[in-house]
């Protein structure tokens, strides 16, 4: 049975997101968060609030943090620990934001070995955290991904692109099959372009699904075998959507203010069906618009 994982999207992935996918969808085993990062030497409340166990519905919900030394690992573990008591935690080293990258964050670690190391070999100190890492294709030496498996780790996720290629062209199936193929004790996990059944690369008992899973929130239960119905999936979009749009506007007086937000969950969810209202969606100057637009693309389903 294949294991099926949510990728971290920043700006889309939040709590929000996650919780209505969690609890109107499903069919998924964890739900990354989008990264948490150091900022002045603190985390931003904001990011702290989206990993609160107490906002989070789904327990399996794994934070995900951005260091580059084992000293920013220690702090973030003891942190997290302290916060919210979060026994699983993921490493980036995927980032291929030119700034993060430059700063020596994200993938940017994957090009010194010792960041690698210093990450890792800070994980003893905290045996009651399973830690895992996701990460892209180094720049210069694959080889340097095989350190991940000389360590305990829950599992490597790998999105097998390299950071200079951002999101162009497409994810390296085969160099993806040669980590696969070197082995080792730690799980691999898939991830990258995935949008049918038919993406998933041979021999891949892993999957995390980012981009594909916004467009469409029932990819992991299609993947997994389940068949739907055009009714059901229009019923199981329209709960899902109007459960996003009430997390989101929780706790606001004004609607108008969390537009963009919203606005911006369009720009995937439901682009594998839907142009022309999609396109009104996007341009709608006022919630009132953007509820009479929604309300016209799911009755025209
Ligand atoms: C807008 C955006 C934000 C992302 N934020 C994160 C993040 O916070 N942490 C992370 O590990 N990856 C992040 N990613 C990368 C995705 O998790 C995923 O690895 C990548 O999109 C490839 O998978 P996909 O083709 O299934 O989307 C982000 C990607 C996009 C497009």
């Amino acid at each position: 049975m294949m294991k099926i994982f949510a990728a971290p999207l920043q700006g889309y992935t939040d709590k929000e997101f996650r919780n209505a996918h969690f609890s109107q969808i499903g069919g998924i085993e964890e739900y990354y968060t989008p990264f948490l990062r150091l900022e002045q030497g603190e985390i931003r409340e904001k990011e702290l609030s989206d990993v609160d166990k107490k906002r989070n519905l789904s327990p399996a919900t794994v934070p995900q943090i951005l260091v580059k030394n084992g000293e920013e690992l220690a702090f973030f573990a003891e942190k997290l620990w302290n916060f919210a008591g979060w026994e699983r935690m993921d490493i980036n080293f995927g980032c291929p934001h030119v700034p993060v990258v430059k700063r020596g964050y994200g993938a940017g670690v994957l090009e010194e070995k010792n960041a690698v190391k210093s990450v890792l070999d800070a994980l003893v100190k905290f045996p009651h955290i399973h830690f895992s890492v996701k990460c892209r294709l180094p720049e210069k030496d694959e080889k340097i991904l095989q350190i991940f498996q000389e360590y305990a780790l829950e599992k490597i996720v790998l999105h097998p692109r390299k950071a200079s290629l951002q999101y162009k062209g497409t994810a390296d199936k085969e160099a993806f099959a040669r980590f696969l193929a070197y082995g080792g004790k730690n799980p691999v996990v898939y991830n990258g372009d995935i949008h049918t059944l038919e993406d998933v690369p041979e021999n891949c008992e892993m999957l995390m699904l980012g981009r594909g899973l916004l467009r469409d929130p029932l990819l992991a239960r299609k993947i997994a075998g389940e068949k739907f119905t055009i009714e059901e999936e229009n019923l199981l979009y329209r709960n899902f959507h109007s459960t996003y749009v009430k997390n989101i506007l929780s706790g606001t007086k004004k609607a108008e203010e969390k537009l963009p937000k919203l606005k911006l969950f369009w720009e995937y969810f439901l682009l594998h069906k839907e142009k022309k209202i999609r396109k009104k969606i996007l341009k709608s100057r006022s919630f009132e618009e953007y509820k009479n637009y929604t309300e016209e693309l799911f009755a025209d389903f």
